[in-house]
């Protein structure tokens, strides 16, 4: 798949089919995990692979009860290392870097199961000391996500998304760009605008010249109307003058028959 339409098409699956997932492609969601950037490269991440069925059902209880998460044939839970990134960059990497080291990590493990057809979802909402007794993790590291992955049993719809207009400003915060789909290069965006805009110029064009039209015809209706009318009254104007003159001969036909 193109990297835009892997993109495009990722989405989080909470329902799976009950078919295992190849150690194949378990190894390439890994690797491209693996592949994220990392502040200073410090690569301070950590991946639990979790398919025993006992120990998924602990982790969905440990997730707030989301119970579709056992249903997932694979998990993987994802830790941090924030002693290495706080030995590096003090506060900030202990509590910032390695967050978003796994963050990048994560979603490039769901652009990978993406690209081989598989469902994923990044779920954090989970009790972090529940979670790491289960996986027996030591103390000085962290779980950021749980990543569910299997075979998708739906298609979840895209969720409604921010017009990039209200997400993008150039230069300056506020500073809007004046046609961000055109600067920005979404031209299916641009292309439907201006269908919208052709569609409602030809309306506002035709309404008056439908109109135009119709005034015509009714003008045309009436003109025929009165032709036929007129014609009418001359046939029975006509007819009113043989009778009247027929009546006249018979009448001088008696008084000559009289004398
Ligand atoms: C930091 C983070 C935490 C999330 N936690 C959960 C979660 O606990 N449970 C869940 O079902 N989805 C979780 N999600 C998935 C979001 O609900 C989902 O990404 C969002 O609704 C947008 O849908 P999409 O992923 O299909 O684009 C999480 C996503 C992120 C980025």
């Amino acid at each position: 798949m193109e990297t835009f339409e892997v993109i495009e098409k990722r989405r989080s699956v909470r329902k799976y089919l009950d078919v295992p997932v190849e150690w194949e492609k378990v190894g390439n969601i890994l690797r491209a995990a693996q592949y994220a950037p990392s502040a200073g490269n410090l690569q301070d991440w950590k991946f639990v692979v979790v398919t025993d069925k006992d120990t998924k059902k602990k982790i969905a209880n440990a997730a707030m009860q989301q119970s579709w998460i056992e249903e997932a044939p694979v998990i993987i839970v994802v830790y941090s290392e924030p002693y290495k990134t706080k030995r590096f960059y003090g506060e900030i990497g202990e509590k910032i870097y390695s967050v978003q080291n796994c963050a990048a990590a994560i979603e490039n493990m769901l652009l990978a199961a993406t690209d081989q057809d598989l469902g994923s979802c990044w779920i954090s909402a989970f009790d972090e000391s529940m979670l790491c007794t289960i996986i027996n993790s030591p103390k000085n590291v962290k779980p950021q996500a749980i990543v569910t992955i299997g075979y998708p049993d739906e298609a979840p719809i895209t969720p409604t998304k921010y017009h990039l207009y209200d997400l993008t400003f150039i230069n300056a915060w506020g500073s809007r760009i004046v046609n961000p789909d055109l600067v920005l290069d979404n031209w299916s965006d641009v292309i439907l605008k201006k269908i919208d805009e052709a569609k409602e110029a030809a309306q506002k064009e035709a309404t008056p010249l439908v109109r135009r039209l119709f005034e015509k015809g009714k003008e045309h209706a009436k003109k025929i109307h009165e032709t036929i009318k007129k014609k009418a009254e001359e046939q029975k104007e006509r007819k009113k003058k043989q009778q009247k003159s027929s009546e006249e001969e018979v009448l001088e036909s008696t008084e000559e028959a009289e004398y």
